[in-house]
């Protein structure tokens, strides 16, 4: 992690379920110290301009998904011009749960990364097996995150993209992977960037880790050299957010 700047998002999924309790999840952020990584909360589509304008410089809103194209006829999305005009800088696309509730695939993904980029936007791209491919190993395991990846290499640039490995069975199951197989697949995704893209976009590029992060669990995967910050579902519903960000070493 040494010359990478440590990145670490919120992401609250469908959550909270009223708008009363939003000030309060966004004081949570507010509190975080923003002077040594980089720092975002992924709010739910509705809640997203409400944010926008209470979180406090350096806290970015990063909207957990993006129309496929632009500002148009397409029912029920939300585009990035729209986030733009809200001086909206990142957008988070891949997650799990979109990939396998909302049929999300690889193509789609390629597709909504270019828009983003030729937007000006950045982009987090969350990647990860599930258990029966992690149960087979590290190379079944491996060969998942290549085919999330395979589509996109063309536009992985390390000043406009962050990769999210989550692995989908750590996701909301209090199992987190253990910080020596979370070391060992981040190193792996960095080694085929190397190959499939450039030295400099591997060595430049940042990995978080998502997947049951916890103010516990954090001091020792942040201490891994290849994992650069986390993506936090659940602790990032509690006021515990800021110690995950307080354990970035
Ligand atoms: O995007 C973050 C996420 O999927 C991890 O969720 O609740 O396991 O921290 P959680």
């Amino acid at each position: 992690a040494m010359a990478r700047r440590p990145i670490v998002g919120g992401n609250w999924k469908c959550n909270p379920e009223s708008m009363a309790k939003l000030d309060g999840l966004v004081e949570n952020m507010n509190a975080c110290d923003a002077s040594k990584c980089d720092i975002y909360v992924c709010p739910s589509p509705l809640h997203v301009a409400y944010v926008c304008s209470k979180v406090k410089a350096g806290i970015n809103v990063c909207p957990q998904n993006c129309n496929f194209k632009g500002c148009g006829a397409y029912t029920g999305e939300v585009a990035v011009e729209q986030m733009k005009d809200l001086k909206i800088e990142w957008v988070l696309i891949g997650h799990s749960e979109r990939r396998e509730y909302f049929k999300e695939s690889n193509e789609l993904l390629a597709e909504k990364m270019k828009l983003i980029l030729d937007s000006g936007m950045k982009c987090v791209y969350a990647i990860g097996e599930k258990l029966p491919e992690r149960e087979k190993g590290l190379e079944s395991t491996m060969a998942v995150c290549i085919e999330q990846l395979e589509m996109v290499k063309g536009l992985l640039d390390p000043a406009k993209v962050v990769i999210a490995y989550e692995p989908v069975w750590a996701i909301g199951t209090g199992v987190t992977a253990t910080a020596a197989q979370a070391q060992e697949t981040h190193a792996e995704i960095r080694k085929w960037i190397a190959k499939n893209v450039s030295e400099k976009c591997a060595a430049g590029i940042r990995i978080q880790y998502g997947g049951s992060a916890n103010a516990k669990n954090a001091p020792e995967l942040s201490a891994c050299p290849d994992i650069d910050g986390f993506l936090v579902g659940g602790a990032s519903l509690k006021p515990e957010f800021k110690d995950i960000v307080d354990a970035i070493s």
